[in-house]
């Protein structure tokens, strides 16, 4: 199929559109690049042996996405364009809703007036907020805390009356619990800009000495050893998550099928940084590499003790689940972050 991959040059679009070409799809990426290189893409059709066009379009600009789909059929997209910033999405709620609501309602209404009919869309397990008991099944009840949950959601809410209006139209949607690690080159990865939010840059920028030492937020929470408890999974075992879900729309119809993408394993803040630590001294025999230095500090707002997946319905319906464990993770986050310490930026 060719398909169209907005957000392509981000951090799960790249490793996935490897992913779709591995599966034979014809990739082709629409992405502004307001948090991405054009570097990234540039690697990742190196990795592919394939192109990759790059159509530069902003979704909140409706006539541009018109204009591209009556240049090019497609059958079928996989919308990972959004902005992401939890913390930016409280002090900008405007901009979060025009980016991503408004941004994917320019896509459904491209597709629909195209007769695209088939959607792989990007939501988040940030949709459960704080659950009741984990693991987290699809049915959970839904309590977005945030701007940028609250834009997943009406977007998910937006193609399932989509599907509901029209019979043909087909999508999957993927709720990712935390996306870590990197393709196993090297080449590509997780390239935050300023102050990483997440644990996982955050360890690696503390490893490569690019800052001193990890706060952990909270050593009090009623999990293993006090510190949040997250289902951690690889990025590249996500990115195959959408080449399956995109086979599984070629030959099936979804109407708006929901699906959780995570391992079903619970890990802590400090397991992680451990697990990091022995990672890199087995895989890079860096013995007397630095440690990460932990500190405990206040809870982060909002933050919760434990949430991790129950990932049984994303094997069930498109045959797909994580493959590669926490250590794989580690070894190929730091390779990514050794080999790049500015991330794209120096390249
Ligand atoms: P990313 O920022 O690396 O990628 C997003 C891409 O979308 C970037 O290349 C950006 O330039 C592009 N983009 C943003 N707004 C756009 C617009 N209006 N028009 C065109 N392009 C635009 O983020 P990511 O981590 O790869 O996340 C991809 C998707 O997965 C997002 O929808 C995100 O909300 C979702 N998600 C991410 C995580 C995570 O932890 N990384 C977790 C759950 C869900
Ligand atoms: C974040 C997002 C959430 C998104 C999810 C998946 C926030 C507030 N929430 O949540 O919307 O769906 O990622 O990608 O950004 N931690 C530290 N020190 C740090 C950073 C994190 O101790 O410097 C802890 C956190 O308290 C948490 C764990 O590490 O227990 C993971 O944090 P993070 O990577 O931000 O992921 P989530 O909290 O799951």
């Amino acid at each position: 199929m060719k398909i169209l991959v907005t957000g392509g040059a981000g951090y799960i679009g790249s490793h996935s559109c490897i992913e779709l070409a591995a599966s034979n799809h014809q990739v082709v990426i629409l992405d502004n690049l307001c948090n991405a290189s054009l570097v990234s893409i540039a690697r990742a059709e190196k990795l592919a042996g394939t192109r990759f066009p790059l159509h530069r379009i902003d979704l909140r600009d409706g006539e541009a996405v018109h204009r591209l789909f009556e240049r090019e059929h497609f059958d079928a997209v996989v919308h990972f364009a959004a902005l992401k910033a939890v913390g930016e999405s409280v002090e900008k709620p405007l901009d979060y809703y025009d980016n991503n609501v408004v941004g994917s309602i320019h896509l459904l209404q491209a597709m629909r007036a195209h007769g695209c009919k088939r959607l792989v869309f990007s939501s988040s397990a940030t949709v459960y907020g704080n659950p009741d008991s984990v693991p987290v099944n699809e049915d959970a009840p839904l309590r977005v805390t945030n701007p940028y949950g609250r834009t997943k959601l009406v977007t998910e809410d937006m193609i399932r009356d989509a599907c509901a209006a029209d019979p043909q139209f087909s999508a999957i949607l993927l709720r990712y619990f935390n996306p870590v690690g990197a393709h196993p080159s090297g080449e590509i990865g997780e390239d935050p800009r300023g102050i990483p939010n997440n644990l996982m840059p955050y360890i690696c920028q503390v490893a490569v000495g690019r800052r001193d030492h990890l706060g952990v937020f909270g050593g009090d929470w009623p999990t293993v050893d006090g510190t949040g408890v997250r289902d951690y999974i690889h990025v590249v075992d996500l990115a195959r998550a959408h080449a399956d879900a995109i086979n599984a729309l070629e030959y099936a119809r979804h109407p708006a099928t929901t699906l959780n993408l995570g391992t079903g394993q619970g890990i802590s803040v400090l397991q992680l940084v451990r697990a990091f630590e022995q990672a890199r001294v087995r895989a890079f025999e860096q013995a007397s590499g630095r440690k990460v230095p932990c500190e405990i500090v206040a809870r982060r707002a909002g933050d919760v003790a434990a949430v991790y997946a129950d990932p049984r319905r994303a094997k069930e319906v498109i045959g797909w689940q994580a493959a590669r464990g926490v250590d794989e993770m580690c070894v190929d986050a730091w390779r990514w972050q050794s080999r790049n310490p500015e991330g794209y930026g120096a390249a």
